[in-house]
């Protein structure tokens, strides 16, 4: 509850700090052959909402309502062992293999002709990764003209034969999965990634200049070769690729729950360093074209915990319960904050994915013959996602700060916001990071002319530790926030602790 004593946070917007338009590829997800996400994730035959592909219905809507733009695809990890031609072909002539980097068995039933017909149904943007770990050039260039190319050659026939005659034309390829990171199957030293990621690139290119090309970056900001791979991988493939990756992961350790509110620090530290780096490449290669962002994996994730240990042994069971994370109301305050840092980031981030979508550390769970429901995180990527448009707006904050041990210290109050011009939407996304205390907040928006308050919502438990299960799936969801007020022109109301808000406003009529 807010005393009179409870801190203000000042913003300060205008039309004209404007960072970059809004991107829709900042709301990717991702979809990895990994515990459930594809097998009854995506896929299940025989479910009562399964279309004739064996799709499930209720996944597919909630994949549409959260406004996906666009599915990494089909790894990971996993992929740095994946031979992708297992995946097509008559699905009773596809051989069952162990996946190693998830101690699984997959019977390849979905591939890549299935993803394909899903991503248009769930009405996605395809980004396909490569296998750089255990394979190279060769089947890179293989699955690209499987893919990509127009009837008439061997591999393409042999898609049209499996009764795909047009080309899919996926524009975005990732040059292999998290390369720096020794638990990577076929991991590499940076000058072996280089290496193999500019032939890759090049020879890719030499086949379709068009498309989109992503150099694997650092898989956190805490690997001991961050930066100095990415200059390394930079130096060498500049000319080739157009964006590097980046993935972040964070979750509250040792009941550290202050430095884990600020997780978002750390999102701004990554891109920022990220970017710093990439341009100092450029510099020194006097190159004209900037290398963008693609956080091809950002989320909460308790990774410590017994949900994400693989099977081991003799156990190689396809589609095992792994990484089946439950989200509080806290991860979805940390979570809409790390959507705040990308959107803010919008003029070097071109392209990101919420790892994942389906049942592994996702939004949207399901029940294996039974329902689906929503998580706790659902809530702030949906709205995101519907309202964000025009181009982001940098907002200026006059914030208190609260303590943490990661940071030192951090601003309690964190936001952002879009201004479509051409409708007169202006949408500001927040969050309250203060562990105990309410923020005023008091925002000026008169240089945005007249302006009514649209809609106000906050997502705020009282128990942050509260959850949404497939029994209650209700518990953790935005609820209308009656103390935000539009008076002469100035915005004001409350942001409880551990929050996070949207509001709209419009254009007076
Ligand atoms: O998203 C889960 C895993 O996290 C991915 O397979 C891997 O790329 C990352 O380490």
């Amino acid at each position: 509850m807010p005393t009179p004593m409870s801190p203000t946070v000042t913003l300060t917007l205008n039309p004209a700090f404007r960072i970059a338009p809004v991107r829709r590829r900042t709301f990717g997800a991702f979809v990895e052959h990994l515990g459930r996400c594809v097998y009854t994730g995506i896929h299940e035959p025989g479910h009562p909402t399964a279309d004739e592909h064996g799709f499930r219905g209720d996944v597919l809507e909630l994949t549409r309502e959260l406004g996906v733009s666009s599915v990494r695809y089909p790894g990971g990890n996993f992929v740095s062992g994946f031979k992708w031609e297992d995946g097509i072909g008559p699905a009773r002539d596809r051989p069952a293999r162990h996946d190693l980097a998830w101690h699984s068995t997959e019977p390849n039933t979905v591939g890549l002709d299935e993803f394909m017909d899903w991503a248009r149904k769930a009405e996605v943007e395809p980004m396909y990764a490569v296998n750089l770990g255990t394979r190279g050039v060769e089947e890179a260039l293989d699955v690209l003209q499987y893919a990509n190319a127009p009837q008439g050659i061997a591999l393409s026939d042999e898609r049209a034969a499996n009764g795909h005659p047009e080309p899919h034309g996926i524009r975005m390829w990732c040059l292999g999965n998290e390369m720096d990171g020794p638990w990577q199957t076929g991991h590499k030293t940076a000058e072996e990634y280089a290496r193999i990621a500019t032939e890759a690139a090049r020879a890719m290119r030499q086949e379709d200049p068009d498309l989109e090309l992503i150099a694997c970056g650092s898989s956190s900001s805490q690997m001991p070769t961050f930066g100095a791979w990415e200059a390394t991988v930079l130096t060498e493939a500049y000319e080739f690729v157009d964006m590097i990756s980046a993935h972040a992961y964070y979750a509250e350790k040792d009941d550290d729950q202050a430095s884990f509110l600020a997780s978002a620090d750390d999102m701004d530290y990554f891109i920022d360093s990220v970017v710093a780096t990439a341009d100092h490449v450029r510099a020194k290669l006097k190159a004209v074209k900037r290398i963008m962002i693609s956080f091809d994996e950002w989320n909460v994730w308790y990774q410590h915990r017994a949900e994400s240990r693989p099977p081991s042994g003799d156990d190689w069971p396809v589609a095992p319960v792994l990484l089946e994370d439950t989200y509080t109301a806290m991860d979805a305050v940390v979570f809409g904050n790390l959507l705040i840092s990308l959107l803010r980031h919008s003029d070097r981030v071109a392209s990101a994915s919420l790892a994942q979508l389906v049942n592994v550390i996702a939004p949207i769970m399901t029940e294996p013959g039974g329902g689906a429901w929503k998580q706790t995180t659902f809530h702030p990527f949906a709205l995101t996602s519907r309202h964000a448009k025009g181009e982001v707006l940098d907002v200026r904050l006059d914030s208190p700060r609260f303590a943490n041990e990661r940071f030192g210290d951090s601003a309690s109050g964190d936001a952002v916001a879009t201004w479509d011009e051409e409708s007169g939407a202006l949408t500001l996304f927040l969050a309250n990071r203060d562990a105990a205390q309410t923020l005023q907040l008091d925002a000026d928006l008169a240089s945005f002319g007249e302006l009514e308050l649209l809609e106000a919502l906050t997502l705020h438990h009282e128990d942050p530790y509260a959850a949404n299960t497939k029994d209650a799936p209700d518990t953790v969801a935005p609820q209308a926030n009656d103390t935000v007020r539009l008076e002469d022109g100035v915005l004001r109301g409350e942001l409880p602790a551990i929050s996070w808000s949207i509001v709209r406003l419009g254009r007076r009529a």
